[in-house]
């Protein structure tokens, strides 16, 4: 398929043919021709550059809608944390949120859902949320959720959805805060409803782009974010904020919060989010250590006939403490070191199926594919059904063309999803 049709989606969406796999790209393209009827490519090619819509349903079929309610929520307690212990109310305006991309809305609405419930009324909050595709802003705006959407223990939420025959519709009081608008981050004429944000989340989407990419986005996002703005980057963008000069805000290290250019003082609440959150006495959930909960035994149902997770064992150190180390080695751009220490503490006897996937996604961030792909591996033959080690290693895979077992491994990983997954909320 034509390297002028990835070059269209690099330059529109900043989409990287290498990170998703030109085989996933050549098949969208291939789906869209047959549906316009046409054989060329070269023909393709020209009708893209012509018309707009057949562009748009192109990236319909290349976009990665992932996500679900609460995904790394860490950075959600935080921002939580953040604007309850806010000392001042200068001026009463709302928090000005972003969340771009937002997807089919789950993140937006899980921060309004997180902010309600910490006690902070409507008027406090005003949350955008922007995604480039269509079908994606359409669900968010209708609110409607099924299984999928939501992964762990969702009771305490519960509350907030009603039952309906298409499926879970959150309350209107947390569909009120959130607007919901199409968008393209990378486009030239990118406006979202505000000019400034106090937070912005920019999740899931950085490790879709290429270098140049990811630079026209986070310059952009500078652009909005109030001078001292906070921005929530995913476990996996962070590499890609810091290039861009942003740094880790003190004491949010581990949920990926991010400032221009330097952190506050320790448990410092954001000046631009003190300035505009009245201070609650009511207490949010602490915010729990991201690799300490991923390496805690996951809620799992036995798959019957499967091979069952083989315990972590660990000589002289507990497996969850390496992680913390090596995650923290990671987070401070250490990489090679975090990996030398893993590798370490594996050869010492802390082995585990968390510990080898968080050294795969190392390796894969410096650009070891084959040392990630021999991670990855170990991992699933410790825990078969380790999504993270699963949905890499389809990646990894889908890169090398090898789209068939990329494929398998997907469905592993959505069966394995599938048996943590609440039935609703
Ligand atoms: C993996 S989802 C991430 C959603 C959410 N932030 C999360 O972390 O769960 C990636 C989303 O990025 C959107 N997207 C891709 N390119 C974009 C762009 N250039 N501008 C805005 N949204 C984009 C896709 O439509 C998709 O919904």
């Amino acid at each position: 398929m034509s390297d002028e049709i990835e070059r269209i989606l690099r330059d529109e969406i900043g989409l990287d043919a290498s990170t998703v796999g030109g085989s996933l790209i050549a098949r969208a393209a291939q789906r869209r021709m047959s549906k316009r009827a046409i054989v060329s490519v070269d023909a393709y090619v020209k009708l893209l550059a012509d018309d707009e819509h057949e562009l748009q349903e192109l990236i319909e079929e290349v976009v990665i809608p992932e996500t679900y309610f609460f995904r790394e929520p860490d950075a959600i307690a935080d921002i939580t944390r953040l604007a309850l212990d806010a000392h001042a109310l200068s001026s009463g305006a709302p928090l000005r949120i972003l969340s771009v991309p937002c997807s089919s809305g789950e993140e937006p609405y899980s921060i309004a859902l997180s902010l309600l419930a910490a006690g902070l009324p409507a008027s406090s909050m005003s949350i955008d949320a922007v995604d480039i595709s269509i079908e994606a802003v359409r669900r968010a705006r209708e609110g409607v959720y099924r299984t999928g959407s939501f992964r762990g223990d969702f009771s305490v939420w519960r509350k907030y959805f009603a039952e309906t025959a298409q499926g879970w519709r959150i309350d209107e009081s947390v569909r009120a805060v959130v607007q919901v608008a199409h968008g393209n981050l990378l486009s030239e004429t990118f406006s979202p409803p505000r000019e400034q944000y106090d937070v912005i989340f920019c999740r899931n989407l950085l490790i879709y782009f290429d270098e140049s990419a990811q630079a026209r986005a986070l310059e952009k996002i500078s652009s909005l974010l109030a001078p001292e703005g906070v921005l929530a980057v995913g476990s996996a963008d962070s590499f890609a904020a810091r290039r861009a000069g942003f740094a880790p805000s003190s004491g949010c290290e581990r949920s990926f919060l991010f400032r221009r250019g330097g952190s506050a003082a320790p448990s410092e609440p954001s000046a631009a989010v003190a300035r505009r959150v009245r201070p609650r006495a009511i207490a949010t959930p602490p915010a729990r250590n991201r690799i300490v909960r991923d390496a805690a035994p996951r809620r799992r149902t036995a798959v019957p006939g499967a091979r069952q997770p083989v315990p972590a064992t660990s000589a002289g150190r507990d497996s969850a403490s390496v992680l913390i180390d090596v995650a923290r080695l990671a987070d401070e751009g250490q990489l090679a070191t975090a990996i030398d220490a893993g590798e370490r503490a594996i050869r010492e006897g802390a082995v585990s199926a968390e510990l080898f996937s968080l050294i795969g996604t190392l390796h894969a961030a410096t650009t070891q594919p084959d040392r990630a792909e021999a991670c990855y591996r170990k991992a699933l033959f410790l825990e078969p059904s380790h999504e993270h080690a699963l949905l890499h290693l389809a990646l990894l895979l889908e890169k090398r063309g090898e789209s068939a077992l990329a494929s398998k491994l997907r469905s592993r990983a959505r069966r394995a999803l599938s048996f943590h997954t609440f039935a609703g909320p």
